[in-house]
Formats: C-alpha cells, structure tokens, sequence
C-alpha cells in the first residue's frame, strides 16, 4: 500500500457518504484505511471493485463503541475522515442507545484515537440537523456557520437525530480547542445522488418514496438538497486547504417538495408521484448559506443533473423501474 498522498483514514467506508469519498481518495492517489462493521460482508463488496481499491484500500473491522477497534485502523494515517454516524429512516425504539451515543461517543473516541496516532487533521461529518433547528435565530436571516441547534430544544421535540450530531459537532470542537488536535467539521444538508452501495439510506429513500408511493396528498416542505459526489468534494478539500479551519455549512439547492416533484416528473413523466400537496408549516427555516465553503473554492453541480444520475441509479439496482 504505497500511494504518493499518504495514508487517511474513512469511517463507516461501506455507507452512502462514504463509499464516495473512499471512491475520491482513491482516484485522488491517498491510500485508504475504511472502517466497517463486518469486514467480508456482501454489503462491502462494491468498495474493492472501486478503481484502484485492489492496491490502496485496507478494511478494517471497526465499531464507534470500540474504540480500540478505532485504533486499529487510524494508526499509521495522517488523516481522518470520520464519516460513520447512525442515520435512521424510522424512529428507533432506544434512541440514547442506537444514535445518540455511537455518534457522540463514537466521534470522541474517533478523536482520542487520532491524538494517540498523532494524526494532523481530522474531519469529522456533522449536518445541518446541527445548524437549524434554532428558534431563537432571527426570523428572515439566513443561518449561517454562528447559527447551532439547540439542544433542549432537540430534545424536547424528540428530534434524536439532530440531538445526536449536535452533540457530537460540538463536543468534537471542544475537544479540537481542548487538546489541539486540527479539526474540521463539514454540515450537509439533505444528500442525493447515485448511490455506490447495495442498500438503500435513509437520504436516498426520501428521493425514492416521491417516485413510488403515490402519495394521495402530501406536505410540500422546504429542502436543501446537496449531491453526495460535491459532498465528498467538499469534505477533500477542507482536509487539503491548509487555510481551512472550523464549521462549513455544505448546501446547493432550496426547493419545495412540490417544485422538486415537478421538475422529476418534467424528465421523467412515469413514477407514482404526491396526488397532491398541503402547504408546508414555516418549521425551522432552511435558509442555509454555504458561502463560506465556496470562498475556499468549492462549487456544486445542477439539481438537475443530481436527480437524473439518483434516478438512473436507482434503475440500475432495480429500485425503480
Ligand atoms: N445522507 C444525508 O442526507 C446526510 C446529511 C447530512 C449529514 N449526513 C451525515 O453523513 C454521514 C454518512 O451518512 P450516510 O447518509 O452515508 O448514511 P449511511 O449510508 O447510513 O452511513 C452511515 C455509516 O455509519 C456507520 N455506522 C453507524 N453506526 C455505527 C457504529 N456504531 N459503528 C461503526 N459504524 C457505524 C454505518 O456502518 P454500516 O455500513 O456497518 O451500517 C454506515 O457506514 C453521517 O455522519 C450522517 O450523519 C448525512
């Protein structure tokens, strides 16, 4: 294993997220460690067919709980991409146990495995579930990097997930202050685009539940939308730009459900789309700014292109038809 970059380190290498950035590392000459949950699982396979995986992509059996497990893997490398994080589709029955602590838990022990690996920077995958959900921001003004959820809030409106990140992103750069370790966090919102992995995610199936459920009516909310492959983009070029340093909002495209709906339907006429729409609530806006993120020189491709390449992958795993 012997590429000209270096060596970095992908949690959770077998997800959505991050079968691309394991995908643009290895086009990018890194060699890569990815951790996963069952090494030899079928659900992996596709990351050992991934160009230039057979030379420069080590696997290592990881769980966020263990962080010895952790070390295994992060030894030897220069950086981190700490991607892994539970994303659930549904409400789970134990949220403390199944998403709150591996996330935070799980990114402190990530951190305190870099520090004893001397690792240089660490970039760690939060989400704007970290950033909006804020009633006290100011009515009209666009959130930007200053802008956190609140926590109580969070949990008084049993929002596990955004609880989850919110804890984990700060608790991660509060330990970045603390100890010096160079971390930097990266806050997507919603992700499209095609998919490398078997199964489906939990982002993806929102795309997919527009084209085959046939909803009779439905609530048409505001989304931010962003492409997995300019996420991955993203999260590269923090960890490259030495001038990179704190939180960055990763956003494209705000749109409304019922726009969204329209515009699939203009280039592909013959899913099972919402009969209908209910206007959507003024729930915590989405006016996101991802200015900061494009002043170091990041730039995303069209809604367009997103949905068609989901679309066509979706086809192609026989999602849809
Ligand atoms: N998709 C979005 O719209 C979106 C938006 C903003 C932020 N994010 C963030 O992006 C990251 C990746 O999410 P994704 O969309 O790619 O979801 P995903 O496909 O469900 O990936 C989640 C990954 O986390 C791993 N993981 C979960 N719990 C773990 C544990 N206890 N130990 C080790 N690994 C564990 C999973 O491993 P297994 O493969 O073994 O299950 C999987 O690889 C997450 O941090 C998520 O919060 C996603």
């Amino acid at each position: 294993m012997a590429a000209a970059k270096g060596k970095v380190c992908v949690t959770g290498a077998g997800g959505y997220l991050g079968s691309w950035v394991v995908k643009l590392l290895l086009s990018n000459n890194y060699a890569v460690h990815g951790t996963v949950r069952l090494t030899g699982d079928a659900k992996y396979a596709h990351l050992n067919q991934l160009e230039k995986a057979s030379d420069n992509l080590k696997l290592f059996k990881a769980d966020l709980l263990d962080f010895h497990s952790l070390c295994s893997a992060i030894v030897g490398c220069t950086g981190v991409f700490h991607v892994a994080s539970p994303v659930p589709s549904t409400t789970v029955p134990n949220p403390q146990v199944e998403v709150i602590e591996p996330a935070v838990k799980g990114t402190l022990n990530v951190l305190k495995a870099c520090v004893e690996a001397n690792v240089k920077r660490v970039v760690v995958v939060s989400s704007v579930s970290a950033v909006f959900m804020n009633p006290n921001w100011p009515k009209g003004q666009i959130k930007d990097e200053t802008c956190w959820s609140d926590k109580e809030y969070c949990t008084r409106t049993k929002n596990w997930y955004c609880l989850s990140k919110t804890e984990a992103e700060s608790e991660a750069l509060e330990f970045a202050t603390k100890t010096g370790l160079d971390v930097i966090t990266v806050c997507p919102t919603l992700i499209l685009g095609p998919l490398l992995q078997p199964a489906v995610n939990a982002s993806s199936l929102v795309l997919i539940k527009l084209l085959k459920e046939g909803y009779d009516s439905l609530e048409s909310k505001l989304r931010s939308i962003v492409d997995v492959r300019d996420v991955a983009q993203a999260l590269l070029m923090v960890y490259e730009k030495p001038e990179a340093e704190g939180r960055y909002i990763c956003t494209a495209h705000l749109i409304e459900t019922h726009d969204l709906v329209g515009k699939l339907r203009s280039i592909f006429p013959h899913y099972n789309y919402p009969k209908s729409f209910i206007e959507g609530g003024d729930e915590m806006s989405q006016m996101l700014s991802s200015e900061k993120l494009q002043r170091l020189g990041w730039s995303y491709r069209s809604l367009e292109e997103t949905l068609v390449d989901s679309i066509e992958s979706y086809k192609k795993a026989g999602i849809v038809d």
